[in-house]
């Protein structure tokens, strides 16, 4: 494993803290896959700022399943795979089910507030898929949100730095449900996966869990 890599027990699920700019060991990509979060004390309520610049709370999304990933849009490698694979799953399912499709909220949060203004988000989610919104913050309300959701962040190297700098980050997909409560990690694809397969694992994942 790399040194920019560490990986966290939590309930007998291993997150992985996948250092973006260095690639996920094949380890840390299958382990997450198996994660079932029925139970845990993951997520909660919060008050942040989608891509359009409006207020956006936990709460909203009430009666939605939700597929919340978190990452920054400066991320040169892990992120944009993860999504790429997620929306493309997402997609797959949309063609297949569009009923339970339309049951699930995907949601973007970025571990970097510090660059990832909503201008920034907005340009980034839609690359990826119209539905996904994408939700940024203060420092502080970021923090409080990496907490309630156990997502561990932080900047590499100079911590003053505003440009260039890579954040470490939990690489954790979770699926929630509709009050909320945790379900399970979306299964995520080891790096140089085909993505036609990763993007079916992630449907089937979705058709397993969405009632
Ligand atoms: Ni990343």
């Amino acid at each position: 494993m790399n040194k920019a890599a560490k990986n966290i027990l939590f309930l007998s699920v291993a997150l992985a803290l996948a250092g973006c700019g260095t690639s996920p060991s094949a380890n840390e990509a299958g382990t997450a896959a198996q994660g079932n979060l029925v139970g845990a004390k993951i997520g909660g309520d919060f008050a942040l700022t989608d891509q359009n610049g409006k207020t956006v709370r936990w709460a909203d999304f009430k009666g939605k399943y939700r597929l919340v990933y978190f990452g920054y849009t400066y991320c040169p490698d892990v992120c944009p795979l993860d999504l790429t694979h997620i929306m493309a799953g997402y997609r797959l399912l949309e063609r297949s089910d569009p009923a339970k499709a339309a049951k699930i909220q995907p949601i973007f949060i970025t571990v970097d507030p510090q660059r990832d203004t909503p201008g920034v988000i907005k340009t980034y989610t839609a690359a990826f898929h119209p539905k996904l919104i994408g939700l940024t913050g203060t420092s502080e309300q970021i923090e409080a949100v990496k907490k309630a959701f156990v997502v561990v962040a932080s900047k590499e190297g100079d911590q003053k730095a505003t440009e260039n700098y890579l954040v470490n980050h939990t690489r954790t997909p979770f699926l929630f449900g509709p009050d909320g409560e945790p379900i399970a990690l979306v299964p995520i694809a080891e790096a140089g996966a085909k993505q036609d397969q990763a993007a079916q694992e992630v449907r089937d994942f979705l058709s397993q869990f969405v009632e």
